[in-house]
């Protein structure tokens, strides 16, 4: 460099005021958390003048270029490639450094230098994704003079799984290529490394397959585009040309794309073609292929017959010349077993091969695929149903139906990928489903999902090393779009990436609100469609019978969010009282509590009634016992001061199938003045309010007077969701309260007496 441009970088420097300072330790938002962040105490500034050093092999170009462009994106100038002077940015390749994994990176910033180093091109990848959030983040950066001031720092980091997947169900509703790598593009920013395809099911075939061209040209198409609509109607599959018709597909042209696109990411494309069942646009098609021989039957294929062997080879043959993955996911799911029973050829085959059963007929089919792709170097991947009949060698499991399945192949020494539905099924409701689009069910706020950990308990260190990681699974039944795929998948995939890459000793979920908070916002400028959190604030309740109080704690998904409440359950406005801390209460209360913004509230207003009431930690004794299915907390359940919710599975309802008749025992002579007893009422699953509800009083136990009794008017008609509270009041002295309920139909269900 001549000393003539030297002089005026070094002028433009100073322009920028960029020298380096003593800075207190930022707070990274980095998601996943890194595994080790020192700060040292300086700053590095980026500007115009920093070089980006091309001292690096031609395949690793990729992420410097991607450096470029993020830098050239956000501050419009272009960084000067090659080595030089006043700061740079350095890539280090070399394969002798030993960081405990592939895809290891160090990344180092100093006042002068930033340097990434790693073992493998996946780990400057990663290194540079660090780096790119760092670089999106507002707090280091100064948009007038277009310059990074980043903390000086050392972060040393690799993942805790190998295998970080998501899952995208392209059959129930179809999304473009585009889509998909959309989704990839922000996977690789997550660190996230495997894309599993589901390119096959009922609701359509998605890939083009040269040798089938009927499968794409009259099952990737359906009569009517709403999934659900079509599952429950005529179930029909249509061409292309069909008026109304719905679906699409891929090319072969377009997978090779996608797959290409995927692995400049470093993601490796799974993809899944289903068998033996979830295979009704097959046998559509073929029906010779099914076990009745008839279109529109069943969605298994027939095992007995060698033609359904040829078809599914020459289809995966296809499939492995467009995706290099050696994991091929063959499916394997929820196959009836009903044709199979009455098929001559599957009987035939059972007995041939010397088989026990259908299931193993399901396991032979299983184990003759493995070894046709193990033939051809690859491996098989299916769902926990290939445990059922037997595993086949080699096979790994994707544990789907909780963690059992998973479990049990670990134990057997296979590999494992974990996916079960109470924290990866993204097509649960990530918030209160009255304020949700329609979705399949369940419950799975983006917290569940970070407090999941691939790894049970049950698993000692060896079995252990068989979890290869875990997976979010996104089935579209009720994801019409890419725009609702978004929403699904956004915040939440974020908490499974840190899942499976952070030490879970390092997860914290405080800290990962906060960031999800900022990163929420980064996704909304990319244009994604993220859900921004509920309003909802959640109250936790907690009984101190020592200080005879109950404390009452408010929470909210959304970081440190000002929360206003009351205690006379009137709504709470911007002059309420701010929540701080535990609210403790020695009597009754009705809670009211809602998020501010600014002095405005949100919409959703929580409330709820809390007593500590004379009857809390008394003895219950029963005359019927309750139901053994719906025990709640047992003895202690209903003056336990914690009260059942909107479901009676919640394990705070008790359940009971004859009379409620239960004496508590208040310890000694007190006043007594009122009783109260709640009921619910769901008449869909039999739970019915009694016919009425008497209360007495004792002092000594054997003579009982009574105070009062109430009708039930609630109708037993309507399927609505009713709860009420039997609420009988009367000045009375005494130590034992009866409490009776007359069963009207099915279960009743209660929780909890309240005593003053
Ligand atoms: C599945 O959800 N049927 C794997």
């Amino acid at each position: 460099m001549k000393i003539k441009n030297l002089v005026v970088l070094l002028s433009i420097c100073m322009l920028f005021s960029c020298t380096a300072q003593k800075v207190q330790n930022p707070s990274l938002n980095i998601i996943p958390l890194p595994e080790k962040v020192s700060f040292t105490g300086g700053e590095f500034c980026l500007n115009e003048e920093t070089f980006l050093q091309l001292a690096i092999a031609k395949e690793d170009v990729g992420s410097v270029m991607l450096l470029h462009t993020m830098v050239s994106e956000i501050a419009g100038y272009d960084l000067i490639m090659g080595s030089g002077f006043p700061t740079m940015i350095k890539f280090t390749l070399d394969t002798t450094l030993k960081l405990g994994s592939e895809e290891a990176y160090q990344l180092k910033i100093t006042p002068q230098e930033i340097i990434i180093s790693a073992g493998e091109s996946v780990g400057l990848f990663y290194g540079v994704q660090t780096l790119g959030q760092m670089l999106t983040d507002p707090q280091f950066y100064d948009a007038e003079s277009k310059s990074w001031r980043l903390p000086t720092v050392e972060i040393t980091d690799k993942p805790s799984f190998s295998y970080r997947g998501l899952h995208l169900d392209v059959s129930r509703h179809f999304y473009s290529k585009e889509f998909v790598m959309k989704c990839l593009d922000i996977m690789a920013e997550y660190k996230l490394n495997k894309f599993h395809w589901h390119l096959t099911d009922a609701a359509g075939w998605r890939i083009e397959i040269k040798k089938y061209p009927e499968l794409t040209e009259r099952a990737a198409w359906r009569s009517e585009k709403d999934c659900m609509t079509w599952w429950k109607g005529d179930r029909k599959y249509a061409t292309a040309e069909t008026e109304g018709a719905y679906g699409g597909f891929y090319t072969q042209e377009e997978i090779r794309e996608v797959v290409a696109y995927a692995a400049q990411r470093h993601i490796t494309v799974i993809p899944e073609i289903e068998m033996p069942g979830h295979s009704e646009e097959v046998v559509s098609i073929y029906p010779h292929l099914g076990c009745y021989g008839e279109p529109y039957r069943n969605g298994e294929f027939c095992i007995g017959n060698e033609e359904t062997f040829e078809f599914v080879e020459n289809v995966l043959t296809e499939v492995m010349e467009l995706f290099p993955s050696e994991f091929i996911h063959i499916g394997g799911d929820e196959a009836s077993k009903a044709a199979w029973r009455k098929c001559a050829k599957c009987q035939r085959r059972i007995k041939r091969e010397k088989l026990k059963d259908e299931e193993e007929l399901q396991s032979y089919m299983i184990s003759r695929v493995g070894k046709f792709l193990e033939s051809k170097g690859r491996k098989l991947l299916g769902w926990d149903e290939i445990l059922e009949g037997g595993l086949a060698k080699a096979a790994t499991v994707m544990s789907w139906r909780g963690e059992a399945g998973g479990i049990k192949s670990a134990k057997m020494g296979h590999d494992v990928i974990m996916t079960p539905g109470s924290h990866c099924y993204f097509d649960s409701y990530q918030a209160d489903p009255k304020t949700q689009p329609l979705a399949i069910g369940g419950f799975l706020p983006y917290l569940k999902v970070y407090s999941y950990h691939p790894v049970p308990a049950e698993l000692n260190t060896e079995e252990a090393k068989h979890i290869l990681g875990a997976q979010a699974n996104l089935w579209t039944e009720y994801v019409p779009t890419a725009v609702h795929a978004e929403y699904m998948l956004f915040p939440r995939l974020l908490s499974l990436a840190e899942v499976v890459w952070t030490p879970r000793e390092q997860k914290d979920a405080e800290d990962f609100k906060r960031r999800i908070a900022h990163h929420i916002e980064i996704l909304k400028n990319k244009g994604v469609n993220v859900f921004t959190l509920s309003d909802r604030v959640d109250m936790l309740m907690e009984v101190d019978t020592i200080n005879k109080q109950v404390k009452v704690v408010l929470e909210s998904e959304k970081y440190q969010p000002e929360i206003r409440y009351t205690l006379d359950g009137s709504v709470p406005s911007s002059s309420s009282m701010i929540y701080k801390d535990t609210i403790c209460m020695t009597d009754s209360a009705s809670v009211s509590a809602a998020l501010f913004v600014k002095d405005r509230s949100s919409e959703t207003v929580s409330t709820e009634r809390f007593d500590y009431h004379k009857g809390i930690g008394k003895k219950v004794n029963y005359t019927h016992m309750y139901s053994g299915s719906y025990p709640a907390a047992g003895m202690t359940t209903l003056t336990d001061g914690y009260r059942g919710g909107l479901t009676y599975g919640d394990g705070r309802w008790q359940g009971f199938l004859k009379h409620l008749d239960i004496v508590i025992d208040m310890e000694e002579v007190l006043d007594i003045n009122s009783v109260s007893v709640k009921f619910m009422q769901l008449t869909g699953p039999g739970v019915y309010m009694p016919k009425y509800v008497s209360v007495s009083i004792s002092e000594n136990g054997d003579d009982f007077q009574e105070m009062g009794q109430i009708k039930n008017t609630i109708p037993n008609n309507k399927p609505d969701l009713f709860l009420k509270d039997f609420k009988i009041s009367f000045k009375k002295t005494g130590r034992y309260i009866r409490v009776f309920a007359a069963k009207q139909s099915g279960f009743m269900f209660v929780d909890e007496v309240v005593i003053y």
